[in-house]
C-alpha cells in the first residue's frame, strides 16, 4: 500500500498517519519531521531548510526530492508507506512519478482554514519524537509530557498565528493543485472534516478498504 495524506497544515495528517501506520503495518514518512531532525542535528540540509520553515515557506523542491528519494530506498519501505506532507508541489509529484512510484490512494483531508487556525493554536508537539497533541482535542495523559517517549511537549515555532496564515496561503497556491493532478490519475479520495480524530480515521480506513 502506497498512500499519500494530502491536506493543509494542521489538517491532521500527522495525527492520522500515526494511527494508519499502526493499523496498516507500514511506515510513515514525514518530510516535516525529517527536516526538523536535520535542523536539530545541525546537518547541511537542516541549515538550508531552517529559514524557509521558520517563515512558513516551502523548502526548495531539489532538497525535498533528494530527501524523499533516499528515504524511500530504505528497506522498511519495501511493503509500502504513508507519505505525510510530501509531495507538496507538482514538481515533487512529477519527480516521484519519474522515479516509477505509483500511489494506490491519495487522501485529501478537507478542513476549513478557520478550524486550522484554532487547531494550530492548541497544538503541542514532542521535542524528542515529534508526536502531536492538542491541549483539548488530543491531550497527553500527563500535561506537557509525551505519552509515547516521555519527551517534553513544546509549541512549534511555525505555529504562530501569522506564520500559520502564510502557510495556508502557500498551501492553497502550491499544494492544492495536487488534487487535480491525482484526480487525473484516478487515485484521489476526499475526506471532509469529520470532527473527531477517531471519526476521521474510520472515514479514511473506509475509503482504503
Ligand atoms: P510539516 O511538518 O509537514 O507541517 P504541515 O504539513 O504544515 O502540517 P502539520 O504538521 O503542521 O499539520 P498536520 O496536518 O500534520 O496536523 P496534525 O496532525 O499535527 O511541514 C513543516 C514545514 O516543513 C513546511 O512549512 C515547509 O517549510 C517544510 N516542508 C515539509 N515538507 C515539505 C515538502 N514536501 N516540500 C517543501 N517544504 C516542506 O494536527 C494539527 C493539530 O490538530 C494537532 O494539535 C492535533 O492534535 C489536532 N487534531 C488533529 N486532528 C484533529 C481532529 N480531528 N479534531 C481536533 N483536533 C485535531
Amino acid at each position: 500500500m502506497k498512500l499519500i495524506l494530502l491536506g493543509a497544515p494542521g489538517a491532521g495528517k500527522g495525527t492520522q498517519a500515526a494511527i494508519l501506520a499502526d493499523e496498516l503495518g507500514i511506515p510513515t514518512i514525514s518530510t516535516g519531521n525529517i527536516l526538523r531532525a536535520a535542523i536539530k542535528n545541525g546537518t547541511p540540509t537542516g541549515m538550508k531548510a531552517k529559514s524557509y520553515m521558520d517563515a512558513g515557506h516551502l523548502v526548495p523542491d531539489e532538497v525535498i526530492i533528494g530527501i524523499i528519494t533516499e528515504r524511500l530506498a530504505e528497506s522498511d519501505c519495501a511493503k509500502g508507506y504513508i507519505l505525510d506532507g510530501v509531495p507538496r508541489t507538482i514538481a515533487q509529484a512529477e519527480a516521484l512519478e519519474r522515479a516509477g512510484i505509483q500511489f494506490d490512494h491519495v487522501v485529501s483531508m478537507e478542513v476549513a482554514d478557520a478550524t486550522i487556525m484554532e487547531r494550530m493554536s492548541g497544538r503541542r508537539v514532542c521535542e524528542k519524537c515529534g508526536a502531536s497533541y492538542h491541549i483539548t482535542a488530543v491531550p497527553p495523559k500527563v500535561e506537557g509530557v509525551c505519552d509515547v517517549c516521555g519527551g517534553k511537549l513544546v509549541t512549534r515555532k511555525d505555529d504562530a498565528p501569522e506564520t500559520v496564515k502564510d502557510r495556508l496561503t502557500v498551501y492553497h497556491k502550491e499544494t492544492e493543485p495536487l488534487k487535480d493532478f491525482y484526480k487525473s490519475r484516478g487515485v484521489l479520495r476526499s475526506i471532509g472534516d469529520m470532527g473527531s480524530v477517531e471519526a476521521t480515521s474510520k472515514a479514511i480506513l473506509d475509503v482504503l478498504r
